[in-house]
């Protein structure tokens, strides 16, 4: 999307379904921060996490801009690719390429049963029921499905939705044209000046009328942990089904939505080193059953007529037309790659990286962070006094350091903390302690440049 280059301002500061089996304890909290530490990013590496050599694992790591090691640090807008997904997705053309759900022939036969086995591995990531998987594009596909399909239905002039100031516009402009339609109003749960949600306002906010409260689970601006179990506490006590965006989250690690107790929950698979143009929509049976068709097509019809239609059940109701199959298979090796890492020491490893990154951001002059919240997972967001986010961008390109330089896609976010932008350092499991020594050797030249 594109961005003003404009100069900084200074901040101013149930229904349940049959569930499958709690998952064992696999999944590390997220929102658990490691206790900061007063270290240098070259401290001792963290014990169980060979990062070179899952580094060797992904190809795109070895490039080179230029002179430079390419160093990867934008990992919140994408991710890169393990080498796994790569070849999954090129078996799926090279061992001949058929449709799914259409043929009696083997080649289709088989498509289907690997495409219907990604959702499987989909829905033992997430601990949900198969036929509670729906494949999108990604996460916003995601939330305007449910916007289209729940929410329009349910929603009368004078009801409200509830979002957070922290959503980036795939969380906003789908509720907003939804309440625009209909005469309904969007509500803002805010932030504070670090970055966290006002959860004491929950209570005023969530009324009669609220039809759904959307919320992310990480904050991709900020990197914020949002407190997801009171969050959904206090709309489940007032019968308001929640959403979650989940985009920022599942690249650090497997969600248990059964035990979040998440209405309806999303995320891409770009960002979860998958392919691009796929991602997944989890939802409660019960409210898929009660949904109308998104898109109507072949693959989501029971019987067709001319005088009328009627609908598969879910997943295939919503999965009109010919479906990404190649990314299905794409995102289930992804996500096979990340739960076949240890859990613990990936997490240790990122944490690591981000408190030190964070750390030191602090320490450096000039440089302010935009937002500090408590507990913060993937991402550090900072401006430069004086210095243009976009032109930090540009000088840290030229040593090969990828950052993300401007509003990120959450205008309401900069709006809060009054600057049109930030550098935004997002951190995968692949990085290392060295990359975040170039980061702020980077970012100590662009300052004596600028100085
Ligand atoms: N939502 C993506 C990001 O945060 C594009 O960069």
């Amino acid at each position: 999307m594109p961005e003003t280059a404009t100069a900084p301002t200074a901040p101013i500061s149930d229904q349940q379904g049959s569930r499958p089996q709690e998952k064992a304890d696999n999944h590390p909290e997220l929102g658990a921060s490691l206790p900061s530490r007063q270290q240098t990013a070259t401290g001792p590496p963290v014990r169980g996490w060979d990062v070179e050599a899952v580094r060797g694992d992904f190809p795109g790591l070895a490039r080179k801009i230029g002179d430079h090691p390419l160093v990867y640090l934008d990992n919140a807008a994408s991710a890169q690719k393990p080498r796994s997904v790569i070849d999954a997705i090129t078996t799926c053309y090279e061992n001949g390429y058929a449709n799914i759900h259409r043929g009696v022939h083997r080649l289709s036969q088989e498509a289907t049963a690997t495409y219907e086995g990604a959702r499987r591995t989909v829905a033992e990531f997430l601990n949900a029921a198969e036929d509670e998987i729906i494949f999108v594009r990604g996460a916003t596909e995601g939330i305007n499905l449910v916007a289209h399909s729940f929410l329009a239905p349910r929603l009368e002039p004078g009801d409200e939705v509830l979002v957070s100031e922290m959503e980036h516009h795939a969380n906003i402009v789908p509720w907003q044209l939804a309440c625009e339609a209909r005469g309904a109003r969007l509500r803002v749960l805010p932030m504070d000046d670090r970055g966290e949600l006002r959860i004491d306002e929950l209570d005023d906010l969530l009324t009669d009328r609220t039809r759904l409260l959307a919320v992310t689970q990480v904050s991709n601006a900020l990197g914020t942990v949002n407190p997801l179990p009171e969050v959904l506490a206090a709309a489940h006590q007032r019968g308001v089904p929640v959403l979650v965006d989940g985009a920022q989250a599942v690249p650090h690690g497997a969600v248990d939505v059964a035990a979040l107790g998440a209405d309806f929950y999303v995320f891409s698979g770009h960002k979860v080193f998958g392919p691009a143009g796929i991602g997944v929509l989890f939802a409660r049976r019960s409210l898929l059953e009660s949904m109308p068709p998104y898109q109507g097509g072949g693959d989501m019809i029971r019987r067709v007529t001319f005088e009328g239609t009627t609908f598969a059940p879910p997943p295939g109701r919503f999965e009109a037309g010919t479906p990404n199959i190649e990314g299905a298979v794409g995102l289930a090796a992804a996500l096979d790659y990340l739960q076949g890492l240890d859990q613990k020491a990936l997490t240790a490893h990122e944490q690591e990286l981000l408190s030190t990154a964070t750390e030191r951001l602090q320490s450096l002059p000039g440089a302010r962070l935009v937002g500090t919240p408590r507990h913060r997972r993937g991402a550090v967001s900072f401006v430069l006094d004086g210095i243009h986010p976009h032109d930090i961008g540009t000088i840290l390109d030229q040593r090969g350091i990828a950052i993300r330089a401007g509003h990120h896609c959450a205008q309401p976010v900069m709006d809060h903390f009054r600057v049109p932008a930030t550098v935004r350092a997002s951190f995968a499991f692949y990085n290392t302690p060295s990359e975040v020594d170039a980061l702020l050797d980077g970012l100590a030249e662009v300052v004596e440049i600028f100085s």
